[in-house]
């Protein structure tokens, strides 16, 4: 009790940029305890819930247990069955199936950056932890992804006859006599997810490094997604490239989402269910097919395009916000999206010559970050190496 006020008090202090002589000594004791965020340039530190500091130990635990089958009821799959570093953390679906086969309602979301994402997942405004948000894959049920539900015991006694997450639980959660549970294992994997952090791309190279990193076609391509013809980075901005973002420093909260016309069933607005965006948790008409602006950062990586995957590549995402918005003529979701009565007015269509066109994509590509794709700090534990 007395050392949680403590630092609470360190941490006021420590907040409120104080250096008191007085209490130098126990504050140097706090900051060397802190964890090591090791951030690109430009990112500020991503927020941290109170009741879950990062800790390398609980970061590490929480890989192997992202990477370990053995968390899913029937140990069929791991959350990197959909979620694979090689793609950013996203699988090259445009549905994935979980444990039992069932398909998800929605695109498999990269992970890259999840640590700003002021909501989580494509259209819950109530998301706002990764904590919370990784209850649904571990114990959803509709659809199943990992399908802890009905199997808790079998699962938890996997980790706790496992010689090797003995070391790992005891390290993770030191106060703990008996630290293999539910609420520590979900706090180890949002630890461990909070640190897939990108911010090594060409684009970050020629922002802070060298002017020369990016082509000219993409420098060109860059200076078309900033404009007002294109609008792009109305909804894809910041350091993130997604108006979705919050961090340590964020004052004004926002909670971004947006019709881009993807569907306009018969002409009534409709998306078809079930992922009709906001409108789902909300019930309210008007925010019918607003979804989340993810960012761009990797976007190379993680096709297919948009919330339900409908879009196969990036050329066609570019030929989608040409248009204002997609058409189909026939079939089930026939219906004008360019029409939607709630489309956002930033999607209003353009014309681009092909070298335009070509400047685009390369600025688009040139927002992956190999060292993310390949950095052994967030690879399999499992692997043979
Ligand atoms: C069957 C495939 C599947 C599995 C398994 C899975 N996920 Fe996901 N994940 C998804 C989908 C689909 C979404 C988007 C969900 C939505 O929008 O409703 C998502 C979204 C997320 C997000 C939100 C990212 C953001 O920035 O908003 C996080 C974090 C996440 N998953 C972590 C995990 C973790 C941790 C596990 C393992 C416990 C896991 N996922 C298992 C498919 C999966
Ligand atoms: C009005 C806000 C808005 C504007 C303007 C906008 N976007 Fe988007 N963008 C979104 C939203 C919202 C989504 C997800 C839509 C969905 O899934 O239904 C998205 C999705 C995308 C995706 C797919 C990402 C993925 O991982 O699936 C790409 C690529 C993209 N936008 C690029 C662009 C480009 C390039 C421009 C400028 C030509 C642009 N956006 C303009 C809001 C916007």
């Amino acid at each position: 009790m007395l050392m949680k006020n403590y630092r609470q008090l360190a941490m006021v202090i420590l907040a409120a940029g104080l250096l008191l002589v007085g209490g130098a000594l126990a504050l140097a004791q706090e900051t060397s305890e802190a964890y090591e965020w090791d951030l690109p340039a430009g990112f500020p530190a991503p927020r941290v819930p109170e009741d879950n500091p990062m800790s390398t130990e609980k970061v590490e635990l929480g890989r192997y247990l992202f990477y370990d089958v053995r968390l899913s009821g029937n140990e069929r799959i791991s959350c990197s069955s959909c979620h694979l570093q090689a793609l950013a953390f996203s699988d090259g679906l445009a549905l994935s199936p979980g444990a039992t086969g069932e398909l998800t309602h929605r695109n498999s979301m990269s992970l890259t950056n999840s640590a700003y994402s002021a909501t989580l997942t494509w259209s819950n405004p109530n998301l706002v932890t990764i904590e919370r948000q990784i209850l649904v894959p571990m114990f959803g049920e509709f659809p199943i992804e990992m399908g802890i539900t009905g199997n808790e015991e079998a699962v938890l006694e996997r980790f706790r006859s496992e010689a090797l997450y003995e070391p790992l639980f005891a390290a993770a959660f030191p106060d703990e006599s008996d630290p293999v549970s539910f609420g520590n294992i979900n706090k180890a994997l949002a630890s461990f997810v909070r640190t897939l952090i990108s911010g090594n791309s060409i684009y970050d190279q020629y922002r802070w490094v060298d002017k020369n990193a990016m082509s000219e076609s993409a420098k060109r391509g860059m200076a078309m997604f900033l404009g007002e013809t294109l609008e792009c980075h109305h909804c894809h901005t910041g350091f993130n490239f997604s108006l979705s973002t919050a961090h340590v420093n964020t004052t004004f909260e926002e909670r971004a989402f947006f019709n881009t016309g993807l569907y306009n069933l018969n002409g009534t607005g409709a998306y078809p269910a079930p992922s009709q965006g906001v409108f789902e948790v909300t019930g309210q008409s008007n925010d019918m097919g607003k979804f989340r602006p993810p960012s761009l950062r990797n976007v190379e990586l993680t096709a297919p395009y948009m919330h339900d995957g409908s879009i196969a590549t990036l050329e066609d995402v570019i030929q989608f916000y040409a248009d204002g918005g997609r058409n189909i003529s026939d079939g089930p979701y026939a219906g004008d999206g360019r029409e939607n009565p709630l489309k956002s007015g930033f999607v209003s269509g353009f014309d681009l010559s092909e070298q335009e066109r070509e400047d685009l994509l390369n600025f688009l590509l040139s927002l992956t970050d190999v060292s993310f794709t390949t950095d052994p700090r967030f690879s399999d534990p499992f692997a043979a190496g």
